[in-house]
């Protein structure tokens, strides 16, 4: 047991003792180590303007991706390395994203601009990107209220990439040596309460569980884009804070003839490319879930456990029949996902248990998978609604039908009346008429900030509609992301 975090900044060893456990990494940097380059805009992981690049070890290669550093607690970067703007230039010479940045007059103010530039380095590290839409995704969690985005795109674009990854080998190294001390465990005096507080790192889903059984109400932490604003905006104290971050076989993805099973610890961006090449409307969900800033840190098993009614995975895990597999102590039981929701804010989950993966079967013939994300804004939005839909074709008819929706309940929920009208049938005008009708009474949604009970009811028919027309073989685009209209 040790209370030391060690990790690489800017290339140097520092060892930090005694660190609070939900410390961010940006109050750290900016009171602590005086890196004030990082900037803080929202602390709530929506702005940008506290990116930096965290590389760890997978498989024994470095793999860097950007976060927000405003919602990432300390104890996490243990064994990591960090770059921060300060780390890019070098004996006076710019780095190739900076000098890019001037060159296309990208450079906007001190808030945003730092944020951008390690987006950027982030994409530089993985070797660069020409298409400007992979530039927009990857920038959609880096805002700017003020200018414009085209001249960063054209920056990214005149950057190139890197080319030569050899200086990985030495820090791969480095974080090996770092991994074999690495802190297990954490204890700390609340400086304001006086209280002990703690902060358990287990290795393994073994180890895991018997940290949550000597814990039972400890705070589970995977990537912390939920958590992290319980301290920065709510200012919880956690007294016991459990992370699975070094557990690297919960975050493993197992695949068989039949099934996808992902490790609760499996980030959005590990899980996505696959996702997407089984089902594109799940990718397309997925693309549309934070930014990539929030997916590079959150997982699907966080945003299962969390339990929110609008939630962009779970409708769709519904509706792609999926399977939840828990686990307390040495014993793990399986449900299909909407029976862990039970009411808003209650899910089925026993004190010291844990979500160990989900487990998604795979397409089979005749199925056809649609899923839709409403929200105001395209990037970085919470869900007013979002409908996920699987019919099983037989010939002509619905063989079977699994539709489930976010935002329309006071929890991911099954459309079941709508789901009856259709099984069975040929999916004709008078079938989707009646499906409609269905639809109406499965749900009360309710009004609040993000859209009004009519807006709602009405936006799922319309999904619902669009399905129906898509099946067909008629184009129906989502203008914005909202309405509906004619291709
Ligand atoms: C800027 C921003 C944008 C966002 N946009 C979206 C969005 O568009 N759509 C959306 O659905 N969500 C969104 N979120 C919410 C969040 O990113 C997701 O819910 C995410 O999936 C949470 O995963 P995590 O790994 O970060 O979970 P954490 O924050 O670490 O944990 C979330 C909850 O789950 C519990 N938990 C985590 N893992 C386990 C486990 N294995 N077993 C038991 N309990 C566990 C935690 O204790 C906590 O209660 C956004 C968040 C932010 C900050
Ligand atoms: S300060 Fe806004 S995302 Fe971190
Ligand atoms: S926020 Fe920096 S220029 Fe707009």
């Amino acid at each position: 047991m040790s209370g030391t975090i060690r990790f690489l900044l800017n290339g140097g060893l520092r060892e930090v003792a005694g660190a609070d456990p939900t410390r961010t990494l940006l109050e750290w940097l900016r009171e602590d180590a005086r890196r004030t380059g990082t900037k803080e805009g929202c602390a709530e992981g929506d702005c940008g303007a506290c990116t930096v690049v965290v590389g760890e070890l997978i498989d024994g290669a470095v793999r860097w991706r950007a976060v927000n550093a405003c919602i990432l607690f300390l104890p996490v970067l243990d064994g990591r390395a960090i770059i921060t703007v300060e780390g890019l230039s070098k004996d006076g010479e710019l780095h190739p994203v900076q000098r890019a940045m001037v060159e296309a007059h990208g450079s906007q103010c001190g808030f945003c601009t730092p944020g951008f530039v390690m987006t950027l380095m982030a994409m530089w590290l993985n070797g660069g990107e020409q298409d400007a839409a992979k530039i927009n995704d990857a920038l959609a969690g880096n805002l700017c209220r003020c200018t414009g985005y085209g001249p960063i795109i054209a920056a990214a674009q005149a950057m190139g990439g890197r080319a030569d990854a050899s200086a990985d080998a030495k820090i791969a190294e480095q974080l090996e040596a770092l991994r074999r001390e690495a802190m297990l465990e954490l204890d700390f005096t609340d400086r304001f309460s006086g209280a002990r507080r703690r902060y358990l790192a287990p290795r393994s889903a073994d180890e895991l569980a018997q940290a949550l059984m000597a814990h039972p109400d400890a705070t589970v932490l995977a990537g912390g884009t939920d958590v992290g604003l319980w301290v920065t905006k709510q200012h919880r104290s956690l007294d016991v804070v459990v992370s699975l971050n070094e557990a690297a076989d919960l975050r493993a993805m197992r695949e068989t003839d039949d099934a996808i099973e992902i490790g609760a610890g499996a980030r959005y961006s590990d899980a996505y490319g696959r996702l997407t090449q089984l089902w594109p409307d799940f990718g397309e969900v997925l693309r549309r879930l934070g930014s990539t800033l929030i997916r590079n840190s959150g997982t699907i098993g966080g945003n299962i456990a969390n339990g929110s009614p609008i939630g962009d995975s779970p409708p769709l895990l519904i509706a792609l029949g999926a399977k939840l597999t828990l686990r307390r102590g040495g014993t793990t039981r399986q449900m299909p996902l909407e029976d862990y929701f039970i009411a808003y804010g209650k899910q089925d989950r026993q004190p010291g248990e844990f979500v160990l993966s989900v487990s998604i079967p795979k397409p089979k013939p005749g199925a056809v998978f649609k899923a839709w994300k409403i929200s105001k804004r395209f990037d970085q939005d919470i869900s007013a609604l979002c409908g996920a839909f699987q019919l099983t074709m037989d010939g002509e008819r619905i063989a079977s039908a699994r539709i489930a929706f976010g935002g329309m309940a006071a929890t991911p929920k099954r459309a079941g009346a709508c789901e009856a009208a259709l099984i069975g049938q040929v999916f004709d005008e008078a079938t989707l008429e009646s499906a409609l009708a269905a639809l109406d009474g499965d749900f009360a949604p309710i009004s609040d900030m993000r859209a009004s009970a009519g807006y709602r009811a009405a936006a799922a028919r319309g999904l619902l509609r669009k399905l129906w027309a898509e099946t067909q073989g008629q184009a129906i685009r989502l203008v914005g992301t909202g309405g509906l209209v004619d291709a």
